[in-house]
């Protein structure tokens, strides 16, 4: 089947589509080929995605006259990391891959962060191109050029922004994904929903079962109007200087109980995103920003299709609320000490929030309870 949607991210000479499709894989040759050239190319994938598609990918590239090298990295967060990012870089420096060659990156989020990390520094840049194999990753990850790998002093603070030349999303390749993975990965796509447009977010309550059933039409749209979304935001605001923190709604909270967790498996990061897009939305209210019709409306939506809210999360992260304050702390967009929040009028009306109090925070974290505030 061709191509459903292309989305082009506006960079200027830095400018690459996003085509999503039912089926693309088989034709991902035909895509990448006027990119990749003369030069050499390497799929960078996981142990789990690489068995089931790795081959389908470079018979594609192979039909289109690309030769490629494989290279299969454990599957999960823990790959982000410098020894696997130099035993990558080391074997391309030893097929002598130099700036005119590709790395494709084919799996989920972590595959696409690190191969685009190894990308910027290869010989101070190679070509890179995204085949992203979850939904969090078609719809988020793959998209924007955030790159990096992780520190024992926290998650994705080593990296790059680094933009792909081409992201090629086929919706196929989810039906082999646990559906837990997909659920999580919907979660961001409600974030779209939730940050900037009420219209999608209501289509997304009458339709979000369809989404996660894959039905391809549902899927697709679903896709489509995130990556949009995301792609005008990153084509104003590259480098996160302003309104691409809002792509950050649910994730200050989101990543505390994620490190409360201490990044075990019985959390994923987009089940902790939608637990914090609850408490992003009551948080607001609490502040008489936003209704608490719009807070119940998010909750119950997430609660509709077994998304994960404050009393689903792990014990242990309950019972830490008193270190929550400190772990929010951590964030990436706190400057100088201060806390920066995106909080929220309603749905569809998130806004960056800079220097908030950080005492009337921890009373209400402090204060949460089972249901909510
Ligand atoms: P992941 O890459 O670990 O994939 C989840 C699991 O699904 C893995 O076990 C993987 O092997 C498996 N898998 C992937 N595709 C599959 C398929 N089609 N069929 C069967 N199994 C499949 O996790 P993720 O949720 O895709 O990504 C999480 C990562 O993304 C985190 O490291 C996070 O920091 C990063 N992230 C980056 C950005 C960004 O802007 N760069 C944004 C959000 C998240
Ligand atoms: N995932 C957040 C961003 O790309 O900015």
């Amino acid at each position: 089947m061709s191509a459903l949607e292309t989305v082009r991210v506006n960079l200027g000479a830095r400018s690459y589509d996003i085509i999503i499709g039912d089926g693309i894989l088989a034709e991902a040759g035909k895509y990448c080929a006027p990119l990749i050239g003369a030069g050499k190319a390497a799929i960078i994938t996981d142990a789990n995605v690489g068995p089931i598609y790795g081959q389908a990918l470079a018979q594609s590239l192979a039909q289109a006259g690309i030769e490629c090298v494989t290279l299969t990295l454990p599957a999960g967060e823990a790959t982000k990391n410098f020894a696997q990012l130099q035993d990558m870089l080391e074997k391309l420096l030893g097929a002598e891959f130099e700036r005119s060659d590709t790395l494709i990156a084919l799996g989920g989020g972590v595959i696409g962060d690190i191969t685009g990390f190894a990308a910027s520094v290869l010989k101070r840049g190679c070509k890179f191109i995204q085949i992203p194999t979850t939904l969090l990753a078609q719809v988020d990850s793959s998209v924007g050029g955030k790159t990096a790998i992780n520190s024992p002093h926290g998650k994705n603070l080593i990296g790059a922004f680094y933009q792909p030349k081409l992201v090629l999303a086929d919706m196929a390749v989810l039906s082999t994904l646990p559906k837990r993975q997909l659920k999580a990965g919907y979660a961001e796509v409600v974030k779209y929903g939730l940050l900037g447009s009420e219209d999608f977010f209501g289509w997304l309550e009458a339709n979000g079962e369809k989404v996660l059933k894959q039905q391809p039409a549902a899927l697709g749209r679903a896709i489509a109007i995130s990556c949009r979304m995301k792609a005008d935001i990153v084509a104003t605001d590259e480098r996160e200087h302003g309104q691409r923190a809002l792509l950050n709604l649910g994730h200050s909270f989101g990543h505390a109980f994620e490190a409360l967790a201490g990044y075990q498996a019985d959390l994923l990061h987009g089940e902790a995103v939608a637990a914090g897009m609850s408490m992003a939305f009551d948080y607001s209210r609490a502040l008489g920003l936003c209704s608490g019709q719009d807070a119940a409306r998010v909750k119950a939506h997430f609660s509709s299709l077994g998304l994960m809210d404050w009393a689903a999360l792990p014990a242990r992260v309950r019972e830490q609320r008193g270190a929550m304050l400190s772990a929010m702390m951590q964030d990436k967009k706190n400057e100088g000490g201060a806390l920066t929040l995106i909080l929220t009028r309603g749905i569809g009306r998130a806004f960056v929030s800079k220097g908030e109090d950080a005492k009337k925070l921890n009373d209400f974290l402090l204060a949460y309870a089972k249901d909510g505030v």
